[in-house]
């Protein structure tokens, strides 16, 4: 995890990385600190524990004048997140200071090696060994060239890295390197920049480029970047990519919280993602790069992804089964390394991921394309890891998520999965052509469903009520909405901290309903589908065990009315579309919860947007 930033140009560079890491800050946000290089020559670095906001104000007493500098906002893998273990990091010397985003796995036995050859460590992190071992290469075999001296270090290197370094000695030269971990560089006239992610520098520049794996990059006041191979040979024509985001979509324009706004965001979110999408009877995902004939021979689907997105990967796999009827495997992607894959030369794996930078499901979309499968990413960020390595990319369009809880790329993700499902089925002649059209049709209704549901936020406000005293939450739901429930059960966790179990519903009666006892909050998913009936049950076996249950149901269902404490209404949908609007009122619930319990929701304790390690 961890974000990182860097400037050197004509500009001070204070301002831009301390906002630069505000924008970062989701990655992580239990230390931040920057350094730059001072009029005298030397550079100097603030640094210390908490969040960014901690770091500027530390900065207001501070003379940080200078035009070049990097800095860092982290999120602990290695030691607590004290001001020792902040970023950056220092030579003995003090002569080269770096920020580090990533794991170096060996760091042990280069410690122990850089410490018997007399340095001096300041911190616990895995991360300072860089700083040395570029203090030892810039004043040897690289001779004072800091690009050079950190290409040598990094081959002492194992685990992932992306590093910016400076150099006293080198004033003005900032050096990049990346393996794993992602890094974007911009070239401007005002001077280069790098960050971890184009949501940083969406308000300088509307051009960047990535570095792939083992490359490198000289970046120079007069903006130039050059970028470099792992031999040391000038790339002619880096990889680069154009940012359509606008800036301000990564501020809160006038609402609270970034949850309160991205979920407000998701009826216009999945309004661009299903624009273009069909046309005379045919679904149109281009993105999908295999022959007519492949996709119909496709006999196998492997949906891999973690956290919120794999909650998709579990609709999605209900979605193809039914509709396109091919089998289907949704498998944790921290946990598909130990799977025995069974690959034949028409297996599809689909990669779901937010940010597409998780480093467990990178590492489940590599082995199955080692394994000979065709990946296709579901994402939201452009250039992403998992766009780049993937033979097909779908975006999802939802725009820069930065609360740390997913909500508008969990639906978009979800529209995303019905698309894809929707073109197997079309193209492997398992629907209708007519059928295809409909479903779609039923697609295009979800933003207006999703406003009528955002117009009863009051609904979730009141429920929210009935946890304020509450230790524990279940959460239950039926068919797909097992995964609503699990999804709702995630959200509560993530904001409020109150613990929430999710279960299927047909499955309490094997063991959570011993939690039941008068006042225990029941979540029930219990829309008018064909599994209500069941569901209606439940509600009162949980009921009739004195729980609280606070249900979503469908307009006009008396029924759970009558027994509910508390309903949260969704209007009339296809069972498909429910769990993309039902939903909805799971996120404020989570949203209000929070706030009643004195929560920042924007940033959770303990929890990273971006999950870089696996
Ligand atoms: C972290 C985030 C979650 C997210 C998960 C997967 O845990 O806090 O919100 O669902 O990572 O992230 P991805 O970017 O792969 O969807």
């Amino acid at each position: 995890m961890c974000g990182i930033v860097g400037y050197t140009g004509s500009s001070q560079a204070a301002p831009f990385l301390i906002e630069g890491l505000k924008t970062l800050e989701y990655r992580g946000y239990d230390s931040a600190g920057v350094e730059i290089l001072d009029a005298s020559g030397r550079l100097r670095g603030v640094k210390c524990a908490g969040r960014v906001s901690a770091l500027a104000d530390r900065c207001k007493t501070e003379d940080l004048r200078s035009t070049c500098g990097i800095a860092h906002t982290r999120w602990a893998t290695h030691d607590a997140p004290t001001d020792r273990n902040a970023h950056p990091h220092e030579s003995c010397d003090g002569r080269i200071a770096i920020v580090h985003n990533g794991i170096i796995e060996n760091y042990r036995a280069l410690r122990e090696e850089l410490q018997a050859r007399g340095h001096t460590f300041r911190s616990e992190t895995d991360s300072e060994v860089v700083a040395h071992l570029v203090e030892e290469t810039m004043s040897g075999a690289a001779s004072g060239n800091l690009l050079e001296a950190l290409r040598l270090a990094t081959r002492r290197l194992e685990g992932t890295w992306a590093i910016v370094a400076m150099s006293a000695d080198e004033p003005g030269v900032l050096a990049c390197a990346r393996k794993g971990s992602p890094l974007v560089l911009a070239s401007t006239e005002g001077g280069a920049y790098a960050a971890s992610d184009i949501t940083a520098l969406a308000g300088v520049t509307s051009h960047v480029l990535q570095l792939d794996d083992g490359q490198l990059a000289r970046m120079l006041p007069s903006g130039e970047v050059a970028v470099y191979d792992e031999q040391g040979d000038a790339v002619a024509e880096p990889d680069s990519l154009d940012i359509d985001w606008d800036a301000s979509a990564a501020t809160l324009g006038g609402y609270d919280d970034f949850m309160a706004k991205e979920i407000a965001e998701q009826p216009a979110a999945i309004e661009r993602l299903l624009e273009g999408r069909f046309a005379d009877g045919r679904v149109l995902l281009d993105e999908l790069t295999l022959s007519d004939e492949q996709i119909a021979q496709i006999d196998r689907v492997y949906v891999v992804a973690c956290g919120t997105s794999l909650h998709v990967g579990l609709l999605a796999r209900r979605l193809i089964e039914r509709w396109a009827r091919i089998p289907v495997v949704a498998v944790a992607a921290s946990e598909f390394i130990y799977e025995d894959v069974l690959v034949t030369d028409h297996t599809l794996c689909v990669i779901i991921t937010q940010s597409g930078e998780t480093a467990d499901t990178l590492a489940a979309a590599r082995k199955m394309r080692a394994a000979g499968a065709n990946v296709f990413a579901i994402t939201n960020v452009l250039g992403s890891t998992a766009a780049r390595e993937s033979d097909g990319v779908l975006y999802i369009k939802a725009g820069p998520e930065v609360c740390v809880a997913s909500t508008k790329a969990y639906t978009a993700q979800m529209v995303a999965a019905s698309i894809l499902a929707l073109l197997l089925a079309q193209k492997n002649g398992s629907m209708a052509t007519g059928e295809v059209g409909r479903k779609f049709r039923e697609l295009r209704h979800v933003p207006d469903l999703m406003r009528t549901v955002l117009d009863r936020s009051w609904q979730a406000k009141a429920a929210a009520h009935d946890f304020e005293h509450a230790s524990s939450a279940l959460f239950i739901g039926r068919a797909a909405n097992s995964a609503t429930a699990s999804e709702g059960a995630l959200k509560l966790k993530e904001v409020s901290y109150l613990h929430a179990e999710a279960y299927p519903a047909g499955e309490m009666k094997h063991g959570p309903i011993a939690l039941l006892e008068p006042g225990f909050p029941v979540v029930a998913i219990c829309p008018r589908d064909n599994v209500r009936d069941k569901m209606f049950s439940n509600i009162q076996e949980a009921i009739a065990r004195g729980a609280t249950c606070v249900a979503v149901a469908t307009d006009g269902d008396e029924d759970v009315a009558a027994v509910a404490s508390r309903v949260m209404w969704i209007p009339e949908c296809p069972d498909n579309i429910v769990p993309i609007v039902a939903v909805l009122h799971l996120q404020m619930l989570a949203r209000y919860v929070a706030l009643a319990r004195g929560c920042d929701v924007d940033k959770p304790r303990n929890l990273a947007k971006s999950v870089t390690v696996e």
